[in-house]
């Protein structure tokens, strides 16, 4: 069953009034925030940092589940989690020492969750499956909000769920981009547990009744 989670990506927030837009998914049936932290070498833009992210946890009242999008994560999981992240999300594309990588964040009390760029099969976290709380598998490739869905994920998120269902049936999958009513009902029946979305909700006339329905596709 899937837990029919929604986290808003706050990529598409407006930035002059980002308190508000915090406010707006407090106020909603989202369950994370989703924050996407871009370093401008392992994707080819730059977003936010270390000081956004403390300002959106002093007002947040979902915990924040963050994205990072960086090349040598390890230097920072120490301070992303004194600057308020409860999920980590690091890129397997990323992590040469991944098994070290996941059990650094756990040490440091945050949920462990890998990323699979849209290349990347599912079938290398075989062995690192055990260890995961989430795996987060990118429907187009990260960077941008407002991209297209690549398709291939839905067959993605059945082989990643058979493989949980085996190996760690507590393990959630969550997918990141291009999503949509329509998308989203399609991965919700795959098997995924956590719909990411950042430009359908943000660019929506009713951002609130949006979350909502995602919720219910
Ligand atoms: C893309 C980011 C996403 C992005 C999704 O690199 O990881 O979280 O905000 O944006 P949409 O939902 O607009 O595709
Ligand atoms: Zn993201």
């Amino acid at each position: 069953m899937s837990k029919r989670l929604v986290a808003p990506s706050i990529l598409s927030a407006d930035f002059n009034r980002l308190g508000e837009d915090i406010e707006m998914i407090n106020q909603s049936d989202a369950d994370y925030i989703h924050c996407d932290v871009m370093d401008g070498v392992f994707v080819p833009n730059i977003s936010f940092g270390i000081p956004i992210i403390q300002h959106v946890k002093k007002v947040a009242t979902k915990p924040l589940d963050v994205h990072l999008m960086i090349v040598n994560p390890d230097q920072y999981i120490e301070t992303f989690k004194a600057a308020g992240a409860s999920i980590l999300t690091v890129h397997y594309e990323a992590c040469t020492h991944l098994h070290r990588t996941i059990g650094n964040i756990k040490a440091n009390g945050m949920k462990a969750s890998v990323c699979l760029n849209p290349h990347t099969p599912v079938h290398l976290l075989e062995d690192i499956i055990g260890d995961l709380d989430m795996v987060l598998l990118m429907s187009v490739n990260p960077g941008f909000g407002g991209q297209k869905f690549i398709e291939n994920t839905y067959d993605k998120v059945r082989k990643l769920k058979k493989m949980i269902e085996a190996k760690n049936p507590d393990c959630l999958i969550e997918v990141d981009g291009g999503v949509n009513f329509e998308t989203g009902k399609k991965l919700i029946e795959a098997g995924v547990d956590v719909l990411v979305a950042g430009s359908f909700v943000f660019g929506s006339d009713d951002p609130i009744d949006t979350i909502g329905k995602l919720k219910l596709v």
